[in-house]
């Protein structure tokens, strides 16, 4: 048997695909990175075509095993992680999606949510699934294809339908599809439904009852480390085992080894989502953040997290250069914000999809507010950068404010970690340093420990521990005073998204 010398992670996100083919030692050895369409089809809707996303997936593995110069015999196990709320529903005969993935930033379900909550109010499944009803989770999305799409209620009830985030969708696909494909995912995607019971980690019959969702749709809940299924004969990876599952957070928490109650990640992507690890029984928040599942290895207990998850940070950025075109790339918004000594007054709260964490506002829409004569597009793209860092003091306080414990320091990830301005400003707005690790790809490199630790490839967690290293250190530079300042006036500026959206307003 030829030795197995890789893991290949799929990192599926919100804007593009990547495989990441990873060594031992936890390295990169080859990545693709394909992005995908996004689908406005009007204001706060956001879709992807699934057909797409999996066509994307095959040609980014295609790339990294021929960059590789390897083939499947050399890999030991492939582990999947995925944007996590994004909902898709397709035909089990056919293997057609009946309609495009409904995102995670898509807010066409405020008034099903509404509906949901009845009299009892938005915290009504609380208690049992950790989050509050909001657009952003998948249940909700699931009930809107079931009411709006012709014939999808009738189809779903007869069975012929099934649901998946992108993990389970690609399950399927890569275990065969309409050739027996195995529909499955982890506890921690399960937890992003509003549909799992936390503490059973099984579907909760009586709310899929009440959203109007046929339990025949929900896939199979596993761990987040064990072999689902093996890759179908007619693909470029044939028999080799499909073995760990995380949503793309979750992953980023696993691999920056955050195993101890109390250890914490800040990932900076389209969206910025903090986890704090709360051990294995599950914390409730007072404070507005989320209760979710962090991982469950095997056979071991789940472990559960705090999340604060923040929905618009580099897709801020994205928006600068498609929308506003101030910019050209991501990576020169530093320059343009560094070209200003600072703000100039302006603060800009991106609540393009409401407000997430901690406030969970449905009704707030985005805000440029400070203006002048004296503010220009580097004030913005300050404005901008500093958003960022000003959303994750927010979610920094909610976690203080409900653990009790202080933040000695933060480990940081993701795409728009490479940006040194904004590194230095979030360690200056929190006032304790911000530590990136050498490898920053977290996710992927979370979702390949995931399925290496299945097949024995790496023994455990102390391998992801072993192989985590420091790359670089940020310590705060400003004087508290000047922090508080801005942070009051960043506090002001949230408040006047609030209340925006009307009745005859999307
Ligand atoms: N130098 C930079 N400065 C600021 N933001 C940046 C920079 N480089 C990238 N970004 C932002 O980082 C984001 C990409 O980061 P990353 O690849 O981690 O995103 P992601 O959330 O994982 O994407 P996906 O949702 O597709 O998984 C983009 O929104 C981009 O605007
Ligand atoms: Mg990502």
């Amino acid at each position: 048997m030829t030795e197995k010398k890789y893991v290949l992670a799929i990192d599926q996100g919100t804007t593009s695909s990547r495989s990441i083919l990873f060594n031992h030692a936890g390295e990169i050895v080859a990545q693709s990175q394909l992005e995908h369409k996004q689908i406005f089809p009007r204001a706060g809707w956001v879709e992807h075509d699934p057909i797409e996303i999996w066509k994307n997936v095959r040609a980014t593995v295609g790339n990294v095993l021929s960059d590789a110069e390897t083939n499947r015999h050399e890999i030991a196990a492939v582990g999947i992680t995925n944007q996590r709320e994004t909902a898709v529903v397709w035909d089990k005969n056919t293997g057609k999606p009946v309609y495009n993935a409904i995102v995670w930033q898509d807010t066409r379900t405020k008034d099903l949510c509404d509906r949901f909550a009845g009299d009892v109010g938005l915290d009504r499944y609380r208690d049992r699934v950790g989050l509050p009803l909001a657009t952003y989770f998948s249940g909700p999305k699931i009930a809107w294809i079931l009411e709006n799409v012709e014939g999808a209620r009738e189809r779903a009830e007869a069975g012929d339908l099934l649901f998946g985030t992108t993990d389970t969708w690609l399950l399927w696909n890569l275990t065969g599809g309409t050739k027996g494909g195995v529909h499955a995912t982890d506890v921690t995607n399960a937890s992003r439904t509003m549909l799992m019971d936390l503490h059973s980690l099984q579907w909760d019959p009586e709310i899929a009852a009440e959203m109007g969702i046929p339990l025949s749709m929900l896939p199979a809940i596993h761990s987040s480390s064990e072999v689902y299924g093996m890759g179908r004969k007619n693909g470029l990876l044939v028999d080799t085992p499909i073995a760990g599952i995380l949503g793309d957070q979750q992953a980023a928490t696993f691999g920056q080894a955050c195993f101890e109650v109390g250890q914490a990640k800040n990932t900076y992507g389209t969206g910025n989502f903090m986890l704090l690890n709360t051990g294995t029984t599950p914390v409730a928040s007072k404070n507005g953040l989320l209760t979710t599942v962090a991982y469950k290895i095997g056979e071991a207990p789940a472990v559960y997290a705090l999340e604060g998850s923040i929905a618009v940070t580099g897709s801020l950025v994205q928006w600068l250069r498609d929308n506003l075109g101030i910019i050209s790339s991501a990576p020169e918004v530093q320059a343009l914000a560094e070209s200003v000594a600072d703000n100039g007054g302006a603060y800009f709260v991106p609540a393009f999809s409401g407000l997430f964490a901690p406030h969970w506002r449905s009704d707030a829409r985005g805000v440029l507010v400070g203006l002048t004569r004296y503010v220009n597009k580097a004030h913005i793209a300050r404005a901008a950068e500093e958003s960022i860092a000003f959303q994750s003091r927010e979610v920094v306080d909610a976690m203080i404010a409900d653990s009790g414990d202080e933040l000695t320091e933060l480990k940081v990830d993701g795409g728009a970690v490479r940006d040194s301005f904004l590194m230095q400003f979030q360690a200056d707005i929190l006032g304790v340093d911000v530590v990136r690790p050498k490898v920053a790809e977290t996710t992927a490199l979370g979702a390949a420990y995931a399925a290496g630790i299945a097949v024995g490839f790496w023994s455990g967690e102390q391998d992801v521990i072993d192989n985590w290293a420091e790359g670089a250190r940020w310590s705060p530079q400003m004087p508290e005073a000047e922090r508080e300042r801005l942070f009051r006036q960043w506090q002001k500026a949230v408040t006047r998204t609030f209340d925006w959206v009307d009745e005859d307003i999307d």
